[in-house]
């Protein structure tokens, strides 16, 4: 399987609002694999969101699994038509995102969210998470939204950071 190119930054389709799936074909399955193969082949990447790869559907992956510290987590997530239905506190942490490769930055979010959604398959879920997992979520909501992180950056100035060479 290969992977899918990421679109980064300014890229106008990562500014654009995606469209809900409606229906849960081979088509999809397929598009879906590719997607956590696209996920997994980028270095610590914890999500991805159909949009990343030019895709203006509601589909996401989150992985809180693959942080490098262990946190609470639901496991491996597909997530179709995703909708955060509650938000509770807040936290602020530093973000990433393959679309914007060169820099992290500081962006509140809340500390713990109510979540619908439905697999893979359209069979409805619902999810509580917190912490980083919750994070991950709404970074990934975000992006079916068209909305990234540095949107949503308290202070470009003080809160961006370019990633030092690896
Ligand atoms: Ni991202």
């Amino acid at each position: 399987m290969a992977s899918l190119e990421i679109l980064t930054y300014p890229d106008e389709r990562l500014k654009t609002g995606c469209e809900p799936v409606e229906t849960f074909n081979p088509e999809l399955q397929s598009f879906i694999d590719h997607l956590i193969e696209t996920c997994s082949g980028g270095p610590g990447a914890v999500g991805i969101a159909a949009p990343q790869v030019g895709v203006l559907q509601r589909i996401c992956i989150v992985d809180a699994t693959r942080a490098r510290r262990p946190v609470d987590n639901h496991g491996h997530l597909v997530l179709i038509n995703p909708e955060i239905t509650a938000w509770d506190g807040f936290a602020v942490g530093r973000e990433g995102c393959l679309s914007v490769p060169d820099y992290t930055g500081k962006v509140i979010r809340a500390e713990k969210i109510e979540l619908k959604a439905q697999d893979r398959n359209g069979k409805p879920c619902t999810f509580t998470m917190s912490g980083f997992e919750a994070r991950i979520a709404q970074h990934e909501v975000d992006h079916l939204d068209g909305i990234l992180f540095l949107d949503r950056l308290v202070s470009r100035h003080a809160d961006l950071k370019r990633r030092t060479p690896t």
